[in-house]
């Protein structure tokens, strides 16, 4: 018992890490690049030919802010396993010529939002800017990270006695309400002056940017005995951790174990690197090609491959009980939720509910399932649009979190092990499935 804990106390440190050091999706990627090469993982470009050879992990980007990473086993493979999240969280986003002068006196920035966010817990708290710029250099053009790592932004709230109606609703208006101060008279101009000083380039260098707002607040374990977790971006960096984790430590047997992270959930999927995009296709393809086989045995794969779609579930709240479903009741630190909804905005099934509780009994973590209550709408994931891609048996899945899309969430301090454990489950197994209603899971190493 003892063990167990210092390992969840381990990983969710290491969790709690990696979101620190990964307040966008950019540095998300960069962080699992690092992670990857760290284990052996080779990369890949897309823009040159692949040589792949059995028992090698390889990993490739798209857009620096998607990521696939895969193992393939010592032996003749029949299919894929894969668990698919993604790299983004909503957020402020900051717009072109950012600074605008209040009254001579103060400099505030221009911003917008990105994804479907809880905008109150965004103000009065330290925030800083991070993302990718894009530069000019002597060959043409070249991205580069930025984190200015400091506290350095904050979005003031109204005082109560402007606005003695704010604690009765308040509808924030993205133009007026939420952007953020970054100075004072002098600060004039010196956004990107202050951009450029920290990523070592010259002003006038910057040709673009993608930047973000992001909450300075590290995370925390608390609760009375440590039961939880809270931190930024657990919606969905939880989930990219646990099976990058998953990954790490499996031993593909007889099918390809496949880490796949992608960008722009928060927004709808449908960029050239999200889920609705031919990323994971071209990569699965890619693969099949490299090994020196046919179109017909691809799609046979595919009939032998699995997907997870992972990506945070809603817990009980404490204080707003009824907001859930009155018979399934998803409880933090009980275990991965399976999501379910009749009408597919989910993609779990009967077939791969199935699967993915055998997969958590192999695991020995446990689970526990969501359904939206029936008057209520729920939210959507990547699983189903993803298979629109590359149609593949898919579950959806979560770990059961607090506050989802706040720039603070909450969660179990238990969860993310059992879902890396999982994950470790699922690249370890096989499937055949051969279209008759039968379905042969293997999980031994041959
Ligand atoms: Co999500």
């Amino acid at each position: 018992m003892k063990e167990r804990k210092e390992s969840f106390e381990k990983i969710n440190g290491e969790l709690l890490n990696f979101l620190d050091n990964s307040p966008t999706s950019f540095h998300a990627v960069a962080n699992m690049r690092n992670m990857l090469e760290d284990a052996g993982f080779k990369r890949l470009l897309e823009g040159e030919a692949w040589s792949l050879e059995e028992g090698s992990g390889y990993y490739v980007t798209r857009n620096d802010s998607s990521l696939i990473a895969f193992r393939i086993p010592k032996r003749n493979f029949i299919g894929f396993q894969i668990m698919a999240s993604h790299s983004d969280s909503p957020a402020l986003k900051i717009k072109d010529n950012a600074e605008i002068q209040v009254e001579k006196h103060y400099v505030k920035l221009n911003v917008e939002k990105y994804g479907g966010m809880l905008c109150a817990p965004w103000l009065d708290r330290p925030l800083s800017v991070a993302g990718r710029i894009v530069v000019r250099t002597k060959e043409g053009v070249a991205t580069r990270l930025v984190n200015v790592d400091r506290d350095l932004l904050i979005i003031p709230n109204l005082a109560i006695h402007m606005n003695r109606k704010a604690n009765e609703g308040y509808e924030f208006n993205a133009q007026k309400d939420l952007l953020p101060l970054f100075g004072g008279k002098e600060a004039g101009e010196g956004f990107l002056s202050l951009i450029a000083r920290e990523a070592g380039v010259e002003r006038e260098d910057i040709l673009d940017t993608d930047l973000f707002l992001y909450n300075r607040m590290k995370g925390t374990t608390l609760g009375l005995k440590g039961e939880f977790i809270a931190a930024p971006r657990l919606d969905d960096l939880q989930c990219v951790f646990a099976s990058l984790k998953g990954l790490l430590a499996a031993e593909p047997n007889e099918s390809v174990a496949v880490h796949c992270v992608l960008d722009n959930e928060e927004v709808g999927s449908g960029t050239k690197q999200g889920a609705d995009s031919t990323f994971l296709r071209d990569v699965l393809r890619r693969i099949h090609k490299a090994m020196g086989r046919s179109e017909e045995e691809y799609l046979m794969a595919l009939s032998s491959s699995f997907m997870v779609s992972a990506d945070n579930a809603h817990s009980i709240h404490p204080n707003q009980p009824d907001k859930a479903d009155p018979t399934n009741r998803p409880f933090m630190n009980e275990g991965i939720v399976i999501k379910y909804s009749a009408n597919q905005k989910y993609t779990t099934d009967a077939v791969s509910g199935a699967v993915f509780k055998s997969i958590c009994e192999r695991a020995q973590v446990p689970y526990q399932v969501f359904f939206n209550r029936s008057d209520m709408l729920g939210g959507s994931t990547l699983g189903n649009i993803s298979n629109s891609q590359v149609a593949l048996n898919t579950v959806d899945i979560g770990l059961p979190q607090l506050a989802m899309h706040s720039c603070y969430e909450t969660a179990g301090s238990r969860d993310t092990a059992y879902l890396a454990k999982a994950a470790q489950v699922l690249y370890s197994m096989s499937i055949r499935g051969s279209g008759d209603g039968e379905y042969r899971v293997a999980w031994e190493q041959a």
